[in-house]
């Protein structure tokens, strides 16, 4: 019997965040550690959804490495067989799955995904420098709004648009059951299993439907999915693309610079700490940093720190258990080995191409691209 698989992907699109670190990164680390034996678990590097959004591309190798040697700076055990490690690019089976389940989707499907409305905004919001170097040499000197705006909508790619389809491949393919994520991906989750249940139905049961995010929930021991929200604007989620790092801890900031950028973290005038995201964002996302920093539930931190009038003081606790967590961190990450990442690469890689080429040849079968012997 095959064992379940549970999987996740971090783009390597820019530095990692403690947003990607708490919300998937920690979380299937800690189930490869828990379930050695019972669960195969899959942490991969989906190189081909990080220019979704525009990159530097000369960096993107770099990049990927990096992200390799954080996840085991986290604790990636290599040495496992049942542990994959993969770039997303290695196993062509994604693409090739992807084009079949673009023509089973619909655009109206596609364009009700929220990270798409998201992204989409921030992408015409800033147009990039080429575009904004054609539109001076065109139109009245950068003057015409309209046709930069237009120029802009053409930055919105058509990758962007339906990369949900994508992320749904890259869980169906290995029949993952258990997708670690943070709340801004529920709804691609939630997107697989339709696609995954869609398909089903017309094909006679080609994929292994993932668990409605609820019980995904349940077996990570969590009462909902989280969302760290952006020290400077606690209105938005921390994002590796976000226009300003002021309000963003990546995992690789120098300690004092993240103790810095807690204690200049946006609160409210309400002098009392408590946990209320409607009423006090800012300080409930400080709470619930401290609670993941300090490995505590919520509820409990709430209470240690409940009614503190003193919100500097508040803070630089803290800052204080940030800038433990981040040294202690950058420690191991500077002893993470290369050799041992290229050689985990070449095992999971070979493992991740017959598992996913297995799932591929039976849609192809049931699609009529391939025989039925
Ligand atoms: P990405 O690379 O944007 O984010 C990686 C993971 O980090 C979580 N995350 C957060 N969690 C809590 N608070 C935050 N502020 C925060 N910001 C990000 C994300 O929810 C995500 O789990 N499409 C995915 C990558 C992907 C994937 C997959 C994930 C591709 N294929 C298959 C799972 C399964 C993405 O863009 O994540």
């Amino acid at each position: 019997m095959t064992k379940p698989v549970i999987l996740t992907g971090i783009r390597a699109n820019n530095d990692l965040h403690i947003g990607n670190y708490f919300g998937a990164m920690l979380p299937t680390i800690e189930m490869a550690k828990k379930h050695t034996d019972g669960c195969q678990v899959n942490l991969f590097i989906p190189d081909l959804h990080s220019f979704t959004t525009p990159i530097d591309h000369d960096n993107l190798q770099d990049q990927i490495m990096h992200n390799a040697r954080l996840f085991v700076a986290s604790g990636l055990p290599l040495d496992n067989d049942d542990i994959l490690i993969y770039r997303q690019s290695y196993v062509p089976a994604h693409s090739e799955l992807t084009w079949i389940l673009d023509c089973f989707t619909g655009m109206g499907e596609m364009s009700r995904m929220t990270q798409f409305k998201d992204k989409s905004k921030q992408v015409e919001a800033t147009p990039d420098e080429h575009v904004k170097e054609v539109s001076r040499e065109l139109f009245d000197g950068g003057k015409s709004t309209l046709m930069l705006d237009k120029l802009s909508q053409e930055r919105v790619t058509v990758g962007l648009f339906n990369y949900p389809v994508l992320m749904a491949c890259d869980i169906l393919l290995y029949g993952a059951q258990y997708v670690p994520v943070g709340d801004d991906q529920s709804q691609h989750l939630e997107f697989t299993r339709d696609i995954a249940g869609r398909m089903n139905k017309k094909f006679d049961n080609v994929f292994t439907v993932p668990y409605e995010v609820s019980k995904q929930h349940e077996f990570f021991g969590k009462g909902q999915g989280l969302r760290i929200m952006d020290l400077a604007d606690p209105t938005k989620k921390m994002s590796k693309s976000a226009d300003s790092d002021k309000g963003v801890i990546f995992l690789t900031d120098e300690p004092d610079v993240a103790a810095k950028k807690i204690m200049s973290a946006t609160t409210d005038d309400l002098a009392n700490v408590s946990y209320n995201p409607i009423e006090q964002p800012g300080v409930s996302n400080l709470l619930q940093i401290l609670a993941l920093l300090r490995g505590q539930p919520l509820d409990e931190v709430e209470a240690d720190c409940k009614g503190q009038s003193n919100y500097g003081e508040f803070k630089r606790m803290v800052a204080d258990e940030m800038t433990n967590f981040l040294t202690a961190f950058q420690a191991k990450l500077a002893d993470v080995d290369d050799t041992a990442i290229h050689s985990a690469f070449k095992r999971s890689e070979a493992r991740a191409n017959e598992q996913a080429n297995r799932t591929l040849h039976r849609v192809q079968q049931a699609v009529g691209l391939r025989s039925k012997d």
